[in-house]
C-alpha cells in the first residue's frame, strides 16, 4: 500500500476501454460491505456505483462534471452525514477505496466541487440526513494524458507538494520536524504529505510529541474555502491524511490508536484548529 500511495495521482482523462466485468465485480463487492465505510470514530458512510455509457446513466441522466473529466466509465458516489467526525470518517474510508482502486489500476479523482450535485442527487436515492460530500469518476487511466489534465494539474499546482518544514512540527509549532527526527514515523508522515487534498491546499499540520509516541493532527483552514457548498470540504483532507498515515503504520507493523485530547500548545494562527491525535500502543 505504501507503493500504491506513492504512485496514486488524480486522473481526469480515462481510456476509452471499458472496465472489465471482473473489476466491476470487485468494486461492487467492496462497496457492498458496510464495514468498509465505517471509520475510526464509528460513523457509517456509504458509496454507490453509477455506470455510464457515453456520459449517460441507465436512467438516461447526464451527470455533469463541467468538462473536467473525459471518458469515465462510471462514478463512485459518496454519501455521509454532514458534520465534523462523520466527514473525517467518510474521507478515511473513501481514500481506502481510492487506494484499493489504484491497486486494481483503476484511475480516480476525488471531486468535491467541480460536479453538478443536482444531477447526481437525481440519480441516487439519498436517505434522510445524508448528502454527497464527494464523488470519483472511474476508468482505466489514459496513457497519453490529455493536454487538459496537464493544465488542470498546473492550475491547482498538483505536483507542488509542500515540503516537510511547511507541514510537520517537532514538539510544538515553533520547530519544524526533520525526517531524521521523525524516526520510525517518517514513512507514515511522508504518506500524509503525498495524499490528495482539495485544490491541493494540503491543509494538514502535524505535531510529533517530544517522546515520539503521539502525533497530533491539525487543520489549517483556507478561509471561506467551501462555504458556498454548505459543508467544510477541507475536513475531507484530514480524513484522507488519517487514512494514509494509518495504512502506512499498519504496513510497517506499528500499532496505534486514535483519540481526541487537544494538547496545550500555542497555535501559529487563527486558522489552525486541532482535529485528532494518534498514539503508539
Ligand atoms: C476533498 C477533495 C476534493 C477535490 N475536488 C476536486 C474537484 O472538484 N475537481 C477536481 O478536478 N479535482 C478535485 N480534487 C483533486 C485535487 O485537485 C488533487 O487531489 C490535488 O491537486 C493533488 O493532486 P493529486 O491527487 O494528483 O496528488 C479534490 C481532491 C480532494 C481531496
Amino acid at each position: 500500500m505504501i507503493d500504491t500511495m506513492q504512485k496514486r495521482q488524480s486522473i481526469r482523462t480515462y481510456d476509452t476501454k471499458n472496465i472489465s466485468e471482473s473489476d466491476f465485480t470487485k468494486i461492487k463487492e467492496y462497496i457492498k460491505k458496510d464495514e468498509n465505510f465505517k471509520g475510526p470514530f464509528g460513523y457509517q458512510g456509504r458509496v454507490e456505483l453509477v455506470q455510464v455509457t457515453n456520459y449517460v446513466t441507465d436512467k438516461g441522466i447526464k451527470l455533469g462534471t463541467y468538462g473536467f473529466i473525459k471518458n469515465q466509465k462510471g462514478y463512485l458516489v459518496g454519501l455521509a452525514e454532514n458534520h465534523k467526525d462523520s466527514l473525517l470518517d467518510f474521507a478515511y474510508c473513501f481514500q481506502k477505496l481510492v487506494l484499493y482502486l489504484t491497486d486494481l489500476e483503476i484511475g480516480t479523482c476525488w471531486m468535491g466541487g467541480t460536479f453538478n450535485r443536482n444531477s447526481f442527487e437525481q440519480e441516487i436515492s439519498i436517505q434522510k440526513g445524508e448528502f454527497i460530500p464527494c464523488i470519483t469518476p472511474i476508468g482505466y487511466p489514459n496513457e497519453k494524458q490529455r493536454v487538459f489534465d496537464k493544465v488542470a494539474r498546473m492550475v491547482v499546482k498538483a505536483d507542488n507538494k509542500k515540503a516537510w518544514d511547511k507541514l510537520f512540527y517537532d514538539t510544538d509549532f515553533t520547530a519544524p520536524l526533520t525526517k531524521e527526527k521523525a524516526g520510525e514515523l517518517e514513512i507514515p508522515i511522508e504518506m500524509v504529505r503525498l495524499g490528495p487534498s482539495a485544490s491541493n491546499k494540503q491543509p494538514w499540520r502535524l505535531v510529533l510529541s517530544e517522546d515520539r509516541k503521539v502525533v497530533h493532527f491539525y487543520i489549517e483552514h483556507t478561509p471561506n474555502y467551501s462555504s458556498k457548498l454548505g459543508y467544510d470540504m477541507q475536513l475531507l483532507d484530514i480524513g484522507i491524511a488519517m487514512c494514509q498515515f494509518d495504512i502506512a503504520c499498519q504496513e510497517l507493523r506499528m500499532d496505534g490508536e486514535w483519540f481526541k485530547e487537544e494538547p496545550v500548545m500555542l497555535l501559529p494562527n487563527e486558522n489552525v484548529e486541532y482535529m485528532v491525535s494518534w498514539k503508539t500502543r
